[in-house]
Protein backbone atom coordinates (compact mmCIF):
# COMPACT_ATOMS: atom_id res chain seq x y z
CA UNK A 1 0.00 0.00 0.00
CA UNK A 2 1.77 3.49 -1.17
CA UNK A 3 1.17 6.40 1.27
CA UNK A 4 0.57 9.94 -0.51
CA UNK A 5 1.44 12.08 2.17
CA UNK A 6 -0.70 15.70 1.79
CA UNK A 7 1.62 18.85 2.48
CA UNK A 8 -1.21 21.72 1.83
CA UNK A 9 -1.01 22.13 5.17
CA UNK A 10 2.36 23.32 5.33
CA UNK A 11 1.74 25.61 3.28
CA UNK A 12 -1.04 26.74 5.19
CA UNK A 13 1.75 27.51 8.31
CA UNK A 14 3.41 29.48 5.21
CA UNK A 15 1.07 31.30 4.17
CA UNK A 16 0.21 32.23 8.47
CA UNK A 17 3.12 34.91 7.90
CA UNK A 18 3.52 35.50 4.22
CA UNK A 19 6.72 34.43 3.98
CA UNK A 20 8.70 31.18 2.84
CA UNK A 21 8.99 29.43 5.93
CA UNK A 22 7.50 26.19 5.99
CA UNK A 23 7.78 25.35 2.36
CA UNK A 24 5.88 22.41 1.11
CA UNK A 25 8.64 21.63 -1.71
CA UNK A 26 11.40 21.16 1.42
CA UNK A 27 8.58 19.08 3.08
CA UNK A 28 7.68 17.00 0.13
CA UNK A 29 11.07 16.08 -0.24
CA UNK A 30 11.73 15.05 3.32
CA UNK A 31 8.35 12.88 2.97
CA UNK A 32 9.79 11.22 -0.24
CA UNK A 33 13.56 10.83 2.13
CA UNK A 34 11.67 9.16 5.05
CA UNK A 35 9.87 6.98 2.91
CA UNK A 36 6.63 8.19 1.65
CA UNK A 37 5.58 6.61 -1.69
CA UNK A 38 3.94 9.90 -3.05
CA UNK A 39 3.04 13.33 -2.22
CA UNK A 40 -0.45 14.99 -2.65
CA UNK A 41 -1.53 18.50 -3.10
CA UNK A 42 -4.75 20.29 -3.69
CA UNK A 43 -4.85 23.58 -5.59
CA UNK A 44 -7.56 24.96 -4.50
CA UNK A 45 -9.22 27.86 -6.74
CA UNK A 46 -8.56 30.59 -4.21
CA UNK A 47 -4.86 29.45 -3.37
CA UNK A 48 -5.73 28.97 0.42
CA UNK A 49 -2.88 27.19 0.39
CA UNK A 50 -1.00 25.81 -1.77
CA UNK A 51 0.24 27.98 -4.92
CA UNK A 52 0.78 27.52 -8.88
CA UNK A 53 4.80 27.36 -7.84
CA UNK A 54 4.40 25.01 -5.27
CA UNK A 55 2.94 22.59 -7.48
CA UNK A 56 5.29 23.04 -10.59
CA UNK A 57 8.10 23.16 -8.20
CA UNK A 58 7.11 19.78 -6.69
CA UNK A 59 6.31 18.63 -10.01
CA UNK A 60 9.51 19.48 -11.45
CA UNK A 61 12.21 18.50 -8.54
CA UNK A 62 10.47 16.06 -6.18
CA UNK A 63 10.97 12.35 -6.97
CA UNK A 64 7.65 11.37 -6.34
CA UNK A 65 4.54 10.06 -7.82
CA UNK A 66 3.04 13.13 -7.19
CA UNK A 67 -1.29 13.52 -7.21
CA UNK A 68 -2.40 16.97 -8.06
CA UNK A 69 -6.23 16.88 -6.40
CA UNK A 70 -8.32 19.18 -8.00
CA UNK A 71 -11.41 20.90 -9.06
CA UNK A 72 -13.28 19.92 -12.27
CA UNK A 73 -12.40 23.00 -13.68
CA UNK A 74 -10.79 24.58 -17.11
CA UNK A 75 -8.53 25.95 -15.09
CA UNK A 76 -7.39 22.93 -13.44
CA UNK A 77 -7.58 20.43 -16.23
CA UNK A 78 -5.39 22.96 -18.55
CA UNK A 79 -2.88 23.25 -15.93
CA UNK A 80 -2.73 19.74 -15.45
CA UNK A 81 -2.46 19.02 -19.41
CA UNK A 82 0.47 21.61 -18.88
CA UNK A 83 2.08 19.81 -15.93
CA UNK A 84 1.20 15.98 -16.87
CA UNK A 85 1.39 14.67 -12.85
CA UNK A 86 1.17 10.67 -13.00
CA UNK A 87 -2.01 11.13 -11.05
CA UNK A 88 -4.71 13.58 -10.79
CA UNK A 89 -7.64 13.22 -8.02
CA UNK A 90 -11.08 14.56 -8.81
CA UNK A 91 -12.45 15.81 -5.64
CA UNK A 92 -16.17 19.29 -4.98
CA UNK A 93 -14.73 22.33 -4.02
CA UNK A 94 -17.04 24.74 -2.62
CA UNK A 95 -15.34 27.98 -1.79
CA UNK A 96 -16.21 28.27 2.06
CA UNK A 97 -15.44 24.48 3.18
CA UNK A 98 -12.63 24.01 5.34
CA UNK A 99 -11.82 21.17 3.64
CA UNK A 100 -13.24 18.71 1.42
CA UNK A 101 -16.65 18.18 2.54
CA UNK A 102 -18.33 14.62 0.61
CA UNK A 103 -17.51 12.69 -2.34
CA UNK A 104 -18.43 14.04 -6.27
CA UNK A 105 -21.86 13.42 -7.29
CA UNK A 106 -20.81 11.17 -9.69
CA UNK A 107 -24.05 9.97 -10.97
CA UNK A 108 -25.31 14.06 -11.59
CA UNK A 109 -21.86 15.76 -12.21
CA UNK A 110 -22.42 17.73 -15.68
CA UNK A 111 -21.13 16.93 -18.69
CA UNK A 112 -17.69 18.52 -17.93
CA UNK A 113 -16.39 15.75 -15.46
CA UNK A 114 -16.51 13.26 -18.43
CA UNK A 115 -15.03 16.03 -20.76
CA UNK A 116 -12.04 16.55 -17.99
CA UNK A 117 -11.89 12.64 -17.53
CA UNK A 118 -11.12 12.19 -20.60
CA UNK A 119 -8.40 14.96 -21.42
CA UNK A 120 -6.61 13.61 -18.57
CA UNK A 121 -6.33 10.15 -19.38
CA UNK A 122 -5.57 11.39 -22.75
CA UNK A 123 -2.37 13.47 -21.36
CA UNK A 124 -1.29 10.07 -19.62
CA UNK A 125 -2.39 10.87 -16.56
CA UNK A 126 -4.14 8.42 -13.71
CA UNK A 127 -7.63 9.99 -13.43
CA UNK A 128 -9.00 9.11 -10.01
CA UNK A 129 -12.11 10.08 -8.45
CA UNK A 130 -13.35 11.18 -5.15
CA UNK A 131 -16.30 9.22 -3.84
CA UNK A 132 -18.05 8.04 -0.73
CA UNK A 133 -17.77 4.18 -0.27
CA UNK A 134 -21.19 3.62 -2.31
CA UNK A 135 -21.15 0.62 -5.35
CA UNK A 136 -23.65 3.51 -7.30
CA UNK A 137 -20.72 6.19 -6.92
CA UNK A 138 -18.09 3.54 -8.40
CA UNK A 139 -20.29 2.09 -10.83
CA UNK A 140 -20.53 5.65 -12.43
CA UNK A 141 -16.90 6.60 -11.75
CA UNK A 142 -16.37 3.45 -14.02
CA UNK A 143 -18.77 4.41 -16.60
CA UNK A 144 -17.42 7.95 -16.83
CA UNK A 145 -13.85 6.49 -17.69
CA UNK A 146 -11.58 6.74 -14.55
CA UNK A 147 -8.68 4.55 -13.74
CA UNK A 148 -9.33 4.96 -9.86
CA UNK A 149 -11.20 6.11 -7.40
CA UNK A 150 -10.37 7.27 -3.63
CA UNK A 151 -12.78 6.43 -1.25
CA UNK A 152 -14.07 8.94 1.53
CA UNK A 153 -13.03 7.58 4.47
CA UNK A 154 -14.21 10.85 6.38
CA UNK A 155 -17.62 9.05 8.13
CA UNK A 156 -15.35 6.08 9.03
CA UNK A 157 -12.72 8.34 10.88
CA UNK A 158 -15.46 9.94 12.77
CA UNK A 159 -16.48 6.45 14.51
CA UNK A 160 -19.96 6.38 12.37
CA UNK A 161 -20.68 2.42 12.81
CA UNK A 162 -20.60 0.02 9.80
CA UNK A 163 -18.36 2.47 7.88
CA UNK A 164 -15.57 0.35 7.62
CA UNK A 165 -17.79 -2.78 6.20
CA UNK A 166 -19.01 -0.19 3.64
CA UNK A 167 -15.40 0.87 2.69
CA UNK A 168 -14.37 -2.98 2.84
CA UNK A 169 -17.27 -3.24 0.55
CA UNK A 170 -16.58 -0.65 -1.97
CA UNK A 171 -13.07 -1.49 -2.14
CA UNK A 172 -14.43 -5.12 -3.19
CA UNK A 173 -16.63 -3.97 -5.89
CA UNK A 174 -14.32 -1.24 -7.25
CA UNK A 175 -11.44 -3.98 -7.73
CA UNK A 176 -14.36 -6.02 -9.88
CA UNK A 177 -15.06 -3.14 -12.33
CA UNK A 178 -11.31 -3.02 -12.92
CA UNK A 179 -11.03 0.14 -10.52
CA UNK A 180 -7.83 1.16 -8.51
CA UNK A 181 -8.93 1.72 -5.23
CA UNK A 182 -7.14 4.50 -2.98
CA UNK A 183 -8.78 6.16 0.51
CA UNK A 184 -8.33 8.98 2.30
CA UNK A 185 -10.16 11.95 4.65
CA UNK A 186 -9.37 11.93 8.55
CA UNK A 187 -7.16 9.24 8.91
CA UNK A 188 -4.54 8.94 11.96
CA UNK A 189 -2.37 6.58 13.86
CA UNK A 190 -5.08 5.27 15.43
CA UNK A 191 -7.50 4.62 12.17
CA UNK A 192 -5.09 3.91 9.59
CA UNK A 193 -4.71 0.05 10.33
CA UNK A 194 -7.70 -1.09 9.53
CA UNK A 195 -7.90 0.79 6.15
CA UNK A 196 -4.27 -0.88 5.51
CA UNK A 197 -5.99 -4.64 6.00
CA UNK A 198 -8.23 -3.96 3.55
CA UNK A 199 -6.13 -5.48 0.74
CA UNK A 200 -8.26 -3.79 -2.21
CA UNK A 201 -6.99 -0.69 -1.25
CA UNK A 202 -3.56 0.37 -2.73
CA UNK A 203 -2.56 3.96 -1.75
CA UNK A 204 -3.82 6.13 1.06
CA UNK A 205 -3.20 9.63 1.16
CA UNK A 206 -3.13 11.47 4.25
CA UNK A 207 -2.44 15.31 5.18
CA UNK A 208 -3.55 17.22 8.26
CA UNK A 209 -2.72 14.38 10.66
CA UNK A 210 0.45 13.83 9.97
CA UNK A 211 1.55 17.41 9.55
CA UNK A 212 0.22 18.17 12.85
CA UNK A 213 1.53 15.85 14.64
CA UNK A 214 4.96 16.66 13.57
CA UNK A 215 4.66 19.39 15.74
CA UNK A 216 5.45 17.43 18.08
CA UNK A 217 6.97 14.59 17.06
CA UNK A 218 8.55 15.58 13.35
CA UNK A 219 8.05 14.79 10.23
CA UNK A 220 10.40 12.14 9.33
CA UNK A 221 9.52 10.05 13.09
CA UNK A 222 5.33 10.69 11.56
CA UNK A 223 6.11 9.64 8.19
CA UNK A 224 8.06 6.55 9.39
CA UNK A 225 5.68 5.42 12.18
CA UNK A 226 2.16 5.63 9.80
CA UNK A 227 4.73 3.20 7.37
CA UNK A 228 5.09 0.97 9.51
CA UNK A 229 1.78 0.84 10.71
CA UNK A 230 0.84 0.38 6.94
CA UNK A 231 3.33 -2.42 6.84
CA UNK A 232 2.14 -4.05 10.26
CA UNK A 233 -1.65 -4.19 8.98
CA UNK A 234 -0.87 -5.34 5.86
CA UNK A 235 0.78 -8.33 7.02
N1 LIG B 1 -8.10 12.92 0.12
C1 LIG B 1 -8.82 13.98 -0.33
C2 LIG B 1 -9.54 13.83 -1.63
C3 LIG B 1 -8.86 15.18 0.38
O1 LIG B 1 -9.58 16.22 -0.08
C4 LIG B 1 -8.12 15.29 1.56
C5 LIG B 1 -8.12 16.58 2.32
O2 LIG B 1 -7.42 17.54 1.60
C6 LIG B 1 -7.37 14.19 1.98
C7 LIG B 1 -7.39 13.01 1.25
C8 LIG B 1 -6.52 14.22 3.19
O3 LIG B 1 -7.35 14.34 4.30
P1 LIG B 1 -6.68 14.66 5.71
O4 LIG B 1 -6.03 16.01 5.57
O5 LIG B 1 -7.84 14.67 6.63
O6 LIG B 1 -5.69 13.57 5.98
Amino acid sequence: MRLSVNVDHVATLRNARGGDFPCPVAAAHLCMAEGADGITVHLREARRHIRDRDLERIAAEVDCRLNFEMAATEEMVALAEKLRPPACCIVPEKRAELTTEGGLDVRNAGPFLAAAISRLSAAGIEVSLFVEPEAAALDAARALGAQAVELHTGRYADGHPGELARLQAAAAHGVGLGLHCHAGHGLTYDNTGAIAAIPDIIEVSIGHFLISTSIFEGLPTAIRRMKSIIAASRG
